[in-house]
């Protein structure tokens, strides 16, 4: 692990799941777009092989492994101190560098393709961190943002039932603000799927309050996952 000099990650928003239970959060990211639907989506916008990838907010490191077979170099930036050790000892071909959206630790135009998977990008309030992953991007470099969409799907359902969750952000000003950026936005509709039940029920109980997730589960005894409905955000540096 590399750490920067700069300890003031004021930034710095740590995350209620993965950062206060980074093992149910592997479940969730096991259970996670089974059929890779959402990697497809990322690698026909911005492919990867032989490129260098940022996983910006890689928290435990899980989607690191992901991408080492594939890309030419992958480094995954987190700043929480938790999660740090357990995302370095992900993958020794991965790269893990202490940081933040607004800090990262790389030389400009280093990167070709950064992704942010539910960290930091919950608009408004991003424009710092937007700026400084433009910084690092190289010309005709992506920054691919993968957030919830609040339309289709299950998910969306219980998120739209919660005031908590879908403080979260997504929907129409989410929509707008990355659209004034000069982003594209591609849906993927994907799912869910847990190999056992109580699974299921523990990571549900974690996104959501008790009432709402146990109201869902009650009425659907016997699934084991739930559709789920995906908004990526892609945006090009130009220049290339
Ligand atoms: C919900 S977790 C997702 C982790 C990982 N991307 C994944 O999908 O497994 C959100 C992550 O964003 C990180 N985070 C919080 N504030 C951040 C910031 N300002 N810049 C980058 N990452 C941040 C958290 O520490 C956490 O690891």
């Amino acid at each position: 692990m590399v750490r920067t000099d700069d300890n003031d990650l004021s930034d710095f928003s740590p995350a209620p799941n993965q950062g206060e239970n980074a093992a149910l959060y592997e479940l969730e990211n096991e259970a996670f777009d089974p059929e890779s639907l959402v990697l497809a989506a990322m690698r026909a916008r911005a492919p990867w092989r032989g490129r260098t990838l940022v996983d910006l907010g890689c928290g435990s490191g899980y989607w690191l492994t992901r991408y080492v077979d594939e890309a030419g170099e992958v480094v995954g930036v987190e700043p929480d101190e938790r999660l740090l050790p357990l995302a370095t000892a992900r993958d020794a071909r991965a790269k893990v560098l202490r940081g933040s959206a607004e800090h990262i630790p790389l030389p400009d135009e280093s990167a070709d393709v950064v992704h942010a998977r539910f960290a930091y990008f919950f608009p408004p309030g991003c424009d710092a961190g937007l700026a400084e992953v433009m910084r690092v991007l190289r010309p005709g470099g992506t920054l691919i943002v993968i957030d919830n969409d609040l339309e289709h799907g299950d998910f969306a359902t219980l998120l739209r039932s919660s005031a908590w969750a879908a403080a979260q952000g997504g929907g129409s000003p989410t929509d707008t603000w990355w659209a004034e950026r000069g982003a594209d936005r591609t849906t993927v509709h994907s799912e869910w799927r847990f190999k056992q039940r109580e699974d299921f029920e523990a990571v549900l109980r974690m996104e959501f309050p008790a009432e709402i997730a146990n109201q869902w589960l009650e009425t659907h005894p016997e699934r084991l996952g739930l559709s789920y409905s995906y908004a990526l955000f892609a945006i090009t540096k130009a220049g290339a």
